[in-house]
């Protein structure tokens, strides 16, 4: 059984006035809400925070990038340990923005996603082609270099690991993917991930669709056998509209 999962991206958005505001409106709405797993993804500055708030509720904590040292000289980044510390469950890893205006590519990735695994932190590693990749018939192709280089020697236990794929051009146009698009890629993903590892893990694997998921289109994804939740940007950062989304149903 895979419990579904939704994920709040909220991207580089929110004073901390505003996080702890959204914190308090958000609890109210989920609060008597069972059967999804919920995370929410503040910048780093609003961890702590949020996690105090989120503290008793079922609301889980996820960063939106880690560095993969654990401590040292490496000004500005930020360690799995002291994700954990802050109370992050999850992190999101191998974001499009990050592959593309950041320059990550998949050795980054790769040492990432160990890393993370290595301090017990979920990643929620992110892949997904470019439209021109789509337009090239090269999507399969990409995503599966993505998920062969991005996890790479690595192992990790059945809840251990959450794939999102988003396709870049459906990331905050509005254009989301068909659920048929949705399905044919997860579903492809899921067999790839039975190939390299077994089809016992590959089943239990949870895999999210991302990119312009709104309450109006996440019941149409969730009706889709493989699609086992979402990754939500700009539909995330109201309360209302992401427990919306939540609450599919
Ligand atoms: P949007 O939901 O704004 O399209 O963003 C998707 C995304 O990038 C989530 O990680």
């Amino acid at each position: 059984m895979r419990t579904p999962l939704i994920v709040a991206n909220w991207k580089m958005n929110k004073s901390l006035k505003d996080a702890e505001q959204y914190g308090q409106e958000l609890l109210p709405l989920l609060a008597d809400h069972s059967g999804v797993e919920v995370v929410v993804c503040p910048p780093f500055t609003s961890l702590t925070v949020m996690s105090r708030i989120f503290a008793g509720s079922k609301i889980k904590l996820g960063a939106q990038n880690l560095f993969w040292e654990m401590k040292g000289a490496y000004t500005g980044e930020i360690s799995p340990a002291m994700l954990v510390d802050a109370g992050c469950t999850y992190v999101i890893l191998g974001h499009s923005e990050r592959r593309q205006i950041m320059g990550e590519n998949d050795t980054i990735i790769n040492r990432k996603v160990r890393a993370a695994l290595d301090a017990e932190l979920i990643p929620i590693l992110c892949v997904g082609e470019t439209l021109q990749e789509r337009e090239n018939n090269r999507a399969r192709e990409v995503v599966k270099e993505q998920l062969t280089r991005d996890l790479k020697n690595i192992t990790f236990a059945p809840q251990g690991l959450v794939i999102a794929y988003e396709p870049v051009w459906a990331i905050g146009t509005g254009v989301n993917a068909s659920s048929d698009d949705a399905q044919e890629m997860i579903g492809f993903i899921r067999s790839y991930l039975a190939k390299i590892y077994d089809r016992e893990l590959a089943n239990s694997v949870r895999i999210l669709y991302g990119g312009s998921v709104n309450e109006e289109n996440i019941a149409e994804f969730m009706g889709e056998v493989d699609v086992d939740g979402a990754l939500v940007g700009g539909a995330s950062l109201q309360p209302n509209s992401f427990a919306g989304i939540v609450r599919f149903k």
